[in-house]
């Protein structure tokens, strides 16, 4: 009924999240967040059935500060407390609106710390089927464009870039990666010698030709994941196919899916563009779900940098 985000500016300047900052930016903001999300909704604390916090995986500094806050309100208004996995509530952002995918489906859960290819059976029971054994996709967009020196985080704008830009104009090459994982720092090597030696002849080569780089390096992120999507698609006879994460706002792989998924008769999922990069309605949905299985978390509970899958 209401997603309120406070984004934090505070990190363009240092090229990547400060844990530090992030943390006391949590402190700072977390009451007024709270605050304008209960307004916009038009509820009362009081009319409130459970509390949810991210649980893991994450900073933990941020998780910290979220959890205590959600104990502390859980036990003063004697509320269920539901502990949501980061990912997992990525996943679920495919069930916030309608239409929904029906399980079991496969979500590309792409972020700026993970690559996953997620098999979901039900709200509650899914499997990573593949991930990525070195970087992230986002951090695959991130680090580009901090090689083409882009502010952080670089992904949105290769995305602005790559939309006035000609795709099939560098090459850059696609990893041979078993099964269902994924491989970005070979790419990412690439593109710096990519950089170096037409720098070398050319120092205005990044600014004549920035478009055209963006198009290449994201068509080429694109491939690499739509083809391990389709491998997994082929392996498993599952045709309900959803994205999630940060990168899924990408909107040239949006599109690439779209035809895709027309392609290989597909059922396409694809959130929002606010339910894509991190929000608080994808906790609530998959606090929803917890809550009606009775999933609740004690009151011991606390906040992990690192989490397995159920
Ligand atoms: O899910 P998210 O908001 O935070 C994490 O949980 O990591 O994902 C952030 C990542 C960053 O790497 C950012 O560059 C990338 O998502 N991202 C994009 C776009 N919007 C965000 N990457 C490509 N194209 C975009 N439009
Ligand atoms: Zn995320």
């Amino acid at each position: 009924m209401s997603n309120i985000v406070a984004s934090q500016s505070i990190h363009e300047q240092y090229g990547g999240v400060v844990p530090e900052l992030a943390s006391r930016a949590h402190i700072q903001y977390i009451v007024q967040v709270v605050d304008a999300a209960l307004q916009k909704a038009g509820y009362d604390v009081r009319d409130l059935s459970a509390i949810a916090f991210t649980q893991s995986p994450g900073l933990i500094g941020s998780l910290l500060v979220g959890a205590q806050f959600a104990k502390s309100v859980a036990l003063s208004l004697d509320l269920p407390l539901i502990a949501v996995h980061h990912m997992q509530a990525h996943v679920l952002a495919n069930l916030i609106d309608d239409p929904k995918p029906e399980f079991p489906f496969l979500c590309l859960t792409i972020s700026g710390g993970h690559t996953q290819i997620v098999l979901a059976e039900s709200p509650a029971r899914m499997r990573v089927i593949g991930e990525t054994i070195d970087d992230a996709a986002g951090e695959a967009f991130d680090k580009t464009a901090k090689l083409l020196g882009l502010p952080y985080p670089g992904g949105p704008l290769i995305d602005k870039y790559a939309a006035d830009g000609k795709s099939d104009r560098f090459h850059f090459p696609e990893p041979r990666i078993p099964e269902l994982d994924f491989s970005f720092s070979g790419l990412k090597t690439s593109i710096l010698y990519f950089l170096q030696e037409n720098l070398a002849k050319d120092p205005n080569f990044v600014n004549d030709n920035i478009s055209d780089i963006c198009a290449s390096v994201q068509q080429r992120i694109i491939s690499i994941l739509l083809n391990k999507l389709t491998k997994a698609s082929e392996q498993t006879g599952i045709k309900n196919i959803c994205i999630a994460g940060g990168v899924s706002a990408n909107k040239g792989l949006r599109k690439a899916l779209e035809e895709l998924g027309k392609h290989n008769s597909w059922n396409v999922f694809i959130p929002k563009f606010e339910y894509c990069t991190d929000n608080a309605a994808m906790i609530a949905v998959t606090a929803y779900y917890k809550f009606l299985l009775g999933d609740f978390a004690p009151l011991s509970v606390s906040a992990s940098a690192r989490a397995e899958w159920d």
